[in-house]
């Protein structure tokens, strides 16, 4: 079989046990799996067992996904934890009709696990084996759920009832690596021959990415002997990212270009942000949007502790008030940075 010989090296794909291929699962739902297998080595070691995780803080889980975004899948998957303990005696439902009733477990996460851990006869199918699908039996693309249903109902017809489980990992790894959505790889494609499509085939439209300028401070303070950072806590009733710690906003016009430290661009969903970061004094709070939820100055060694959203991970590691950053290298090269994205701003903006 084409998967046993061409499948990536995955960490999920060294276990049988339920709840780490529940994690990963969890994990790889919109995202993408080079990004999922740092953070899933992590968290199995923070919390190898489902025990471990039905016992942790909400905010441990958080600090744990943090970067990984679309984080109501964590505190779902923390929440279903919490519910096979109680209700399962700890055993993971071994059904994808079971599964699915656990809080934020959908028809794909569940049909995933039941076919991959348990071997359950069941097609999982997510938005890489739609394209796989839509391809090779010749749909007509259309973007959303409209063709789901229909798509669900073929893959039951072609899952392997021996290896329900590779089969669907086969689908997603063929969606993932070979028919990719601009350039499908056909010549590497083993099902190649009874493909309706070939390539010849419009992906279906993308996305249209909206365009936001928004700019934060950096706000440093010494209180001897700690260094601490001033946090803002998104309030509970925030519809992204409740409950995760962010970088104050600075009020429009209030920033001061010499104290410039950064521009990046950081994606959520739909969103390009584009990004300034300013380093402020303390005594220039007045600079900053009042604070939605709770203020605090937050010791910089608790930083990994605490549940940060995606982009005040990225901001910290990049100027290196967390370790970790490993990517554009050191920070004199701030300005290069700076220049790029706004030029990209603009361009997005204005179409130049
Ligand atoms: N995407 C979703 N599930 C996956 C898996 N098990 N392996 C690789 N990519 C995936």
């Amino acid at each position: 079989m084409w998967f046993d010989a061409c499948a990536r090296d995955l960490p999920w794909r060294h276990t049988r046990d339920p709840y780490a291929i529940w994690v990963s699962e969890a994990m790889l739902q919109q995202t993408r799996a080079a990004v999922v297998v740092e953070y899933y080595r992590r968290f199995i070691e923070e919390f190898p067992d489902l025990p471990s995780l039905a016992r942790a803080s909400e905010d441990a889980v958080l600090a744990a996904w943090s970067g990984l975004g679309y984080y109501r899948r964590a505190r779902s998957l923390h929440e279903s934890a919490r519910a096979v303990m109680a209700e399962y005696q700890g055993r993971v439902p071994s059904t994808a009709a079971e599964l699915s009733r656990l809080p934020g477990v959908g028809v794909y996460t569940a049909a995933a696990v039941a076919s991959i851990a348990f071997g359950e006869r069941i097609a999982a199918v997510d938005g890489n084996v739609e394209r796989v699908l839509t391809r090779y039996l010749g749909h007509e693309p259309v973007p959303g759920a409209a063709r789901s249903g229909q798509l669900r109902l073929d893959a039951m017809r072609l899952v392997d009832p021996k290896r329900p489980g590779d089969f669907n990992q086969a689908m997603m790894e063929l969606g993932a690596t070979v028919c990719l959505p601009k350039v499908p790889m056909c010549l590497r494609c083993p099902v190649h021959a009874g493909c309706r499509t070939r390539g010849a085939h419009p992906a279906a439209p993308a996305r249209r990415m909206l365009s936001r300028k928004i700019s934060l401070a950096l706000v440093q303070r010494k209180d001897w002997p700690k260094s601490e950072l001033l946090l803002e806590l998104r309030p509970p009733d925030a519809p992204q990212m409740p409950g995760m710690w962010e970088l104050p906003e600075v009020k429009q016009g209030r920033e001061i270009s010499d104290s410039q430290l950064l521009t990046i661009r950081h994606s959520i969903t739909n969103t390009n942000y584009y990004v300034t970061v300013y380093g402020l004094h303390a005594s220039d709070h007045k600079g900053l949007v009042p604070a939605a939820g709770e203020r605090k100055w937050v010791p910089l060694v608790e930083l990994h502790n605490r549940p940060l959203t995606g982009l005040a991970r990225k901001i910290l590691k990049r100027l290196k008030v967390m370790p970790g950053y490993s990517g554009a290298g050191p920070s004199i090269m701030i300005g290069d940075v700076v220049r790029d994205a706004e030029k990209e701003f603009e361009s997005a903006i204005f179409g130049n």
